[in-house]
This record gives C-alpha cells, sequence and structure tokens, in this order.
C-alpha cells in the first residue's frame, strides 16, 4: 500500500488495469514469480500500455517529475557548450540522443549549437518508446530548421559515427534486478499474484547467485541487505561505445560509484516511484501510472566503457559539470531589469546547482574517443576516484 498517493482518473485506472491482466498472465508464464526486471520492463514499456508507452504525459508540472531540461533551458544551453567543444574538434560531426522524452532538451541543443555556429549535420533521436518518439516529433514539428536534421532511429546506426552520443536519466530508466542478501544466503525478489493483488517473492539466487557474491565483497554488507543491479548496462555501453568511431559518449544521471552505491548503510536499495510529484518506495503500485528507476552505478559504466577503448574524460557532479560549462556567465547575460524572467532562471540554477536537490545527485561521466582536445565540461578536480 502507498497511503497519500493522489487517486487516478478513471481512464489511467483502466490503463492500469488492463497491464495488470497482462503482468498476471506474465507471472503464470514465469511459474509464479516474474523476475523484478523482466516486471520492471513491462510496466515501463508495454506497448500502448506502460508507463512510458501509454501516451499518459509522465513529465513537467502536469505529469509526474521534472528532469533537467524540463524546467528551463539553462542545462540544454550548458550542455550544448560542451557538446561544441566536441563538434568544433570534428568535421561533420553528428549528435546523438538517446530517450529524448518530450523533445524539449533536443530543441534547446540545437538552439544554441545554433548560436554558437556549431550545428551538426545530423541530430539522431534513439527512442525506445513510440508514444514518446510522436510526443518528440509533435514538439520538434514547429522547428522546420531543426527538424530537416533530426532523424529517429529505431535502433543503433549500422555505420560507425563521429560525434556525440549522450543520455540524460536514460540509464536509469533500464530494467534492473532486485536481490536480497541475508548473512550470505542469496535471493532473487521478483513479482508475484496474491489475493488478486502484486506482491513480492523471493526465489532462490541462482540468476543473482555470482554477480550479489562479487558485490558482498566489495560492500562489506552484514545481515539483511537489499538492492539492485543492472544486468544490461555493461551491453547496452559496449553498443554505445561500438557505434562511436570518434568523439564522446556523455551519460547524466543520479547514480554513485560502485563502493557508495553498495554501501552497507544503503540497505534497502535505490529503487524509487514516481507519481504526480510524489516519490515513494512502492513499485507494484498501479502498474503503467508511475515511474520506476534505480540509482546507476557509474563504475559498471566506465568498467564497460574504458575495455572497449573508451578513454575516461571525467566524471563529476552535474553542479561542477554545469559551473564548467559556463552556467555562471549564461545567468550573468541575463536582463535583471526583467524581474520574472531573472527570478524564473534563480530558481533553475537553484535547482540544477544546490546539493540538496539535483546538484550532487546527478552525475555526468564522459568517455572520448580520438578526440585531440580537452571536453568542455570537465575539470581537473573531479570525482574519478569515487568509480
Ligand atoms: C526519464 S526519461 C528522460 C527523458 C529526457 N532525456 C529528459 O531528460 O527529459 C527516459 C527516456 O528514455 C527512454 N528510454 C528508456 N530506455 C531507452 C533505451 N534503451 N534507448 C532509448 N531510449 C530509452 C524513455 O522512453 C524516455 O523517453
Amino acid at each position: 500500500m502507498s497511503p497519500g498517493l493522489p487517486v487516478p482518473a478513471a481512464e489511467a485506472r483502466a490503463v492500469s488495469d488492463a497491464l495488470r491482466s497482462k503482468l498476471y498472465r506474465r507471472i503464470e508464464q514465469s511459474g509464479g514469480c516474474l523476475p523484478f526486471d523482466s516486471f520492471m520492463a513491462t510496466a515501463l514499456y508495454e506497448p500502448g500500455l506502460g508507463y512510458y508507452s501509454n501516451g499518459l504525459m509522465p513529465f513537467g508540472e502536469q505529469g509526474d517529475f521534472v528532469t533537467a531540461p524540463e524546467s528551463g533551458r539553462l542545462f540544454g544551453r550548458c550542455l550544448a557548450r560542451s557538446i561544441a567543444s566536441v563538434l568544433e574538434q570534428q568535421q561533420q560531426g553528428v549528435v546523438m540522443e538517446l530517450g529524448a522524452g518530450s523533445g524539449a532538451l533536443a530543441l534547446d541543443l540545437l538552439g544554441e549549437l545554433k548560436r554558437l555556429g556549431v550545428l551538426p549535420q545530423r541530430y539522431y533521436i534513439l527512442e525506445r518508446s513510440a508514444a514518446m518518439r510522436a510526443l518528440q516529433q509533435r514538439r520538434l514539428s514547429g522547428e522546420p530548421e531543426f527538424r530537416q536534421r533530426i532523424e529517429w532511429l529505431d535502433t543503433l546506426p549500422e555505420d560507425p559515427i563521429s560525434g556525440v552520443v549522450f543520455g540524460n536519466e536514460v540509464a536509469d530508466a533500464l530494467p534492473v534486478k532486485r536481490f536480497r542478501w541475508q548473512n550470505g544466503r542469496i535471493s532473487e525478489l521478483g513479482v508475484a499474484r496474491q489475493n488478486k493483488q502484486l506482491s513480492v517473492c523471493e526465489r532462490c539466487g541462482d540468476a543473482v547467485e555470482k554477480p550479489v557474491q562479487q558485490l558482498a565483497r566489495i560492500g562489506r554488507w552484514e545481515g539483511d541487505y537489499q538492492s539492485e543491479y543492472c544486468p544490461t548496462l555493461p551491453a547496452w555501453i559496449n553498443s554505445l561505445t561500438d557505434v562511436l568511431a570518434q568523439g564522446l559518449l556523455l551519460l547524466i544521471d543520479y547514480g554513485y560509484g560502485r563502493a557508495e552505491y553498495y554501501h552497507p548503510q544503503r540497505s534497502m536499495g535505490t529503487l524509487m516511484c514516481h507519481y504526480r510529484h510524489h516519490a515513494h518506495d512502492d513499485p507494484l503500485w498501479s502498474p503503467g501510472l508511475q515511474d520506476i528507476t534505480a540509482f546507476v552505478d557509474f563504475t559498471a559504466i566506465a568498467e564497460a566503457a574504458t575495455a572497449s577503448g573508451m578513454q575516461l574524460e571525467g566524471f563529476t557532479s552535474q553542479a561542477r559539470f554545469l559551473l564548467a560549462c559556463g552556467i555562471d556567465q549564461l545567468m550573468a547575460e541575463t536582463d535583471t531589469a526583467d524581474t520574472r524572467q531573472f527570478l524564473q532562471l534563480s530558481n533553475e540554477a537553484k535547482r540544477l546547482l544546490l546539493p540538496g536537490e539535483m546538484g550532487e545527485r546527478f552525475k555526468v561521466i564522459g568517455f572520448s574517443r580520438e578526440l585531440p582536445e580537452d571536453v568542455t565540461g570537465f575539470a581537473a578536480a573531479d570525482l574519478r576516484s569515487r568509480l
């Protein structure tokens, strides 16, 4: 039960009921206990029904959460400065955005890249959800100059590209496995059906045994410990680095290096759910109507990327990254006579930078291949020792 959450409208409840019926079938097919990563994939991405696929708008004030680009244009303008520092080193570099949400970030980025005189030849968007893609196409259709450069992709391009591949809050949306470690006894958590409801089940930890044993050694856990890990993260990173012949891979998300992620004090894991700006920890509540995410293990990202020959460009907090990209200069250029606009901008900057908001929780990691010059955004004193 999740008391205190707003009651969904009838139309939304019908979508959730249909998804729940689908989940019951999958639970039955899996022998009664559906692994959590399969549950999460269905809850988020089941065509027509999942959270990102059912067309109920998740973003913004009316939605469930506000991402950095949804809170204003500063984030996109700063990120554009980092991307520009790569495009300036290349001839005809392209940009590929992963999971473009409402399309707001693409719009801000292209606007700023134009101002900086480095519009890319092509702007690819790789989006998993058809409903999100439709939303992006509607949003960007009013911008003919940019629209003709944008191409939506179903899969990664076959031919290698030069340029920048990036994603904001995409890695946290990859389905995770959940496990419980009780004094060395490992079980995998899944989802069952009990008394006409979804409930948590445990099964023997064959699928998670080996990775969890390794994490337990790093974490030095005692007693009862619960957490999650993302089994597809290394392969996802490999697929991105494989396609990048020259340039930068940049990922922004909430997360930690591995030692912090699996710290003994984080004994209830990192899984989080969002519904109408309420954060809570019950992933079984109204499937399809709420976002389900887990923090990102940035060490896993770094291991996969460097193993495929990429060079770690930097790992830093969002606050430090945005400052290195000149967020303070962008603020200083703003007309202070327009009090309303200035207030809005200050609130946005606070949200992006303050440690209690997004400034420290969110991290930025960058990997380069064959780039002669440094990339804007990564100062020498970064957090790479915490990877
Ligand atoms: C939390 S939203 C972030 C949206 C946007 N980047 C922003 O910052 O506002 C996650 C987005 O990633 C998409 N997504 C999730 N997994 C993906 C994947 N493997 N490849 C591409 N897009 C993905 C979702 O459909 C959704 O559009």
